[in-house]
């Protein structure tokens, strides 16, 4: 396996791709208020069909699950039919889609929501910090409801529930969204879980959302194939405290060895806190390893010549280069991003960025 590099063919997800290189999942706010993609988004991921694998952004599973402001969800019809017509585009462009479920737990505010119902997270602590709302500008997060012990197979339903609704949408697969902070992640962290039932306390206890969501969610796709997952170990956000590596680590390995007879579509990594997130990690799983966070053209080909994963992840550099492949192919010049315009509604910062 010698000599790979980003534009090196591969496979992930039952898929031939053009590539190493993914899409990162990236919220983008340019939904309507009840959750349905605009068509806007169709233009958007079609623009970024050289991808090899586009991740969509943080869709959410479930009404309860939206946090954010303008962000998708797929559990209605309207939402459903959305998501299709974003497939079926991408596809005719020759593109590879996933969709990641992104449920926020704890991260969410009353004024960004179409239910009443309140935020649901194991433990019911408020996380320190504040989100954007268009009604009333910078907010406290909600402080959440603790999710009864009886209530968590009908969570666990809900991302079920939300492949069956992507598959018949015409994704090639999904992603569970286990970093960031998000309610898998809420789980697993012993600072946002404080449970005393089988969820919560010992890392067995910790990781058992995650590993029984994903074999809901490998059920209702009827193949591990179409499944992958997100992780990013320490990360500093969404008012995540992991800052012991040891017991960090000690969570991801056991979480990594549960979860790897699964044999999932990929894993996606996120370099955040540690330094040695990769190279702890990657020898436990394997399914292709993407790894991700910072990474350039050069420290991308870097990596993977050096074994040390199988798909590199870009994010902001597809905000404002939509042929990144392209432009990496022919050594051209990346136009840089414009963080001002990452979650602002309309075209502009969105579909604007001509290719080359
Ligand atoms: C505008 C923006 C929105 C993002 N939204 C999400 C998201 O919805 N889900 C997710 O897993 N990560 C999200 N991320 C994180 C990216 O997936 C990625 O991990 C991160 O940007 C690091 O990669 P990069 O250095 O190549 O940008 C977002 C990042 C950006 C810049």
């Amino acid at each position: 396996m010698a000599n790979i590099n980003l534009l090196t063919p591969g496979r992930i997800g039952g898929l031939d791709t053009p590539n190493r290189i993914m899409m990162a999942p990236m919220t983008r706010s340019r939904a309507h208020d009840d959750g349905v993609p605009s068509e806007l988004a169709i233009t958007y991921y079609v623009q970024r069909a050289s991808a090899g694998l586009i991740a969509t952004e943080g869709v959410a599973p479930t009404a309860v699950g939206r946090g954010y402001a303008r962000t998708p969800s797929i559990h209605t019809p309207q939402q459903i039919a959305g998501w299709k017509k974003i497939a079926d585009a991408v596809h005719a462009a020759g593109g590879r889609i996933f969709m990641q479920f992104m449920h926020v737990g704890r991260i969410a505010n009353s004024a960004n929501r179409y239910t009443a119902e309140p935020p649901i997270a194991p433990s019911a602590i408020k996380a320190e910090g504040q989100m954007w709302t268009d009604a009333n500008g910078m907010q406290d997060f909600d402080t959440p409801r603790a999710l009864e012990t009886s209530e968590i197979p009908g969570v666990i339903e809900d991302f079920a529930q939300a492949t069956r609704n992507a598959l018949a949408a015409g994704l090639d697969g999904v992603e569970l969204h286990a970093a960031s902070g998000y309610l898998p992640m809420q789980f697993l962290s012993p600072h946002t879980n404080r449970r005393t039932d089988a969820y919560g306390g010992s890392v067995n206890n910790r990781i058992r959302f995650v590993v029984e969501t994903l074999q809901a969610m490998i059920a209702a796709a009827g193949s591990s194939g179409k499944v992958g997952m997100k992780i990013s170990p320490g990360i500093v956000f969404n008012d995540i405290q992991e800052t012991d590596p040891a017991e960090t680590f000690a969570t991801y390995t056991a979480l990594l060895k549960a979860i790897d007879p699964m044999k999932l579509a990929y894993l996606h990594v996120l370099q955040s806190a540690f330094s040695n997130t990769f190279e702890t990690l990657r020898p436990l799983v394997s399914v292709p390893f993407a790894a991700g966070g910072g990474f350039t053209f050069e420290s991308g080909n870097a990596m993977l010549a050096s074994g040390q994963a199988d798909f590199i992840v870009f994010g902001k550099p597809f905000t404002s280069n939509p042929d990144l492949p392209v432009r990496f192919d022919k050594g051209a010049a990346l136009t840089p991003f414009t963080p001002e315009t990452f979650y602002t509604p309309g075209a502009k910062g969105y579909t604007d960025y001509p290719p080359l």
